[in-house]
């Protein structure tokens, strides 16, 4: 499928401040000069503030990762979660309509799209709220037909369940996601054939209860949902206890280390250890290091590896 930039363009992007400081966190998880490694989760948080990309926001990302334009449009191009027109402002819906949905009604769902929504898809509806495409597999197969809406899985679908779930969400309302037929998860839709006796008294699975929990499954990710974590990014005197002078960061936690050598070569922990001769040079590597490391390499007939 041909994927092109939309014809009608904003004129410009740029993140909120939360969303800037969620990027500038994650980039500082990728080593010196690998930077441009966070263009998908970028282009990702970029895609939940606008709902799409447009060419502002890939030109935006890229400039934020220092690469050139065409390298992001690549990626956003070449990935299909990454959507290049706008979306419905309440839902995209997601229709799977690989082999076992399709067996098991995908079409059907596919036609209430077209009634009720747009009859082509990423085609926003009459009032904007919706757009819909077809995807393959999601990986939920055996509550077949499904389809991803938001953040969570609707499963075992209708054309009735999937138009009354449109009217719902039209309404304002979020639905629980899961099995529409009351299924607990995916195990036999007459009911259990084996261990029968150890059915739970839970009122459903891990993931709906926690969309039931959180009382949402259609919002945009917008930086709240979960703290940045990139505790190295604190300064070293954070983590040092004021009486003993040790580092009081727990072990199983990345401890800071910003700008603080980890041996007497100057490196810090942050920067690659890779041996490659595709490594980037650190701005802050010392001189020498490379031909340290490359005696270092030689084997005992004096030849490099
Ligand atoms: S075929 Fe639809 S989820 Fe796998």
């Amino acid at each position: 499928m041909l994927r092109r930039l939309h014809p009608v363009q904003p004129d410009s992007f740029e993140f909120t401040p939360a969303n800037l400081e969620w990027a500038q966190a994650q980039i500082t998880k990728y080593p010196e000069g690998r930077q441009q490694s966070a263009i998908i989760p970028i282009l990702w948080r970029a895609q939940e503030q606008e709902g799409w990309l447009s060419r502002p926001a890939i030109e935006y990302c890229a400039a934020l990762l220092g690469m050139a334009y065409i390298r992001a449009l690549e990626v956003a191009t070449f990935y299909f979660m990454f959507q290049l027109q706008p979306v419905g402002t309440v839902a995209n819906i997601q229709i799977c309509g690989t082999t076992t949905c399709m067996i098991c009604g995908a079409e059907d769902l596919v036609a209430v799209c077209k009634r009720k929504i747009a009859p082509t898809p990423h085609t926003l509806s009459a009032d904007g709220k919706f757009s819909w495409e077809e995807v393959e597999c999601l990986g939920a197969c055996a509550n077949a037909p499904m389809a991803q809406i938001g953040k969570d899985y609707y499963e075992d679908l209708t054309p009735e369940s999937l138009e009354a779930l449109i009217d719902r969400m039209s309404a304002g309302e979020v639905p629980l996601p899961g099995s529409q037929t009351g299924r607990f998860a995916s195990e036999p839709a007459a009911a259990l054939t084996s261990l029968a006796d150890l059915k739970g008294q839970e009122g459903h699975n891990a993931s709906v209860q926690l969309a039931a929990d959180l009382g949402e499954t259609l919002k945009r990710i917008d930086g709240t949902e979960a703290p940045i974590l990139t505790k190295w990014r604190r300064k070293p005197e954070a983590a040092i206890d004021d009486q003993t002078g040790r580092d009081t960061a727990p072990e199983h936690e990345p401890r800071p280390s910003d700008d603080v050598p980890v041996d007497d070569t100057g490196v810090t922990e942050q920067e690659a250890q890779a041996s490659s001769a595709a490594r980037p040079v650190s701005k802050r590597e010392p001189e020498g290091v490379r031909e340290e490391e490359a005696e270092a390499q030689k084997d005992d007939t004096g030849k490099t590896d």
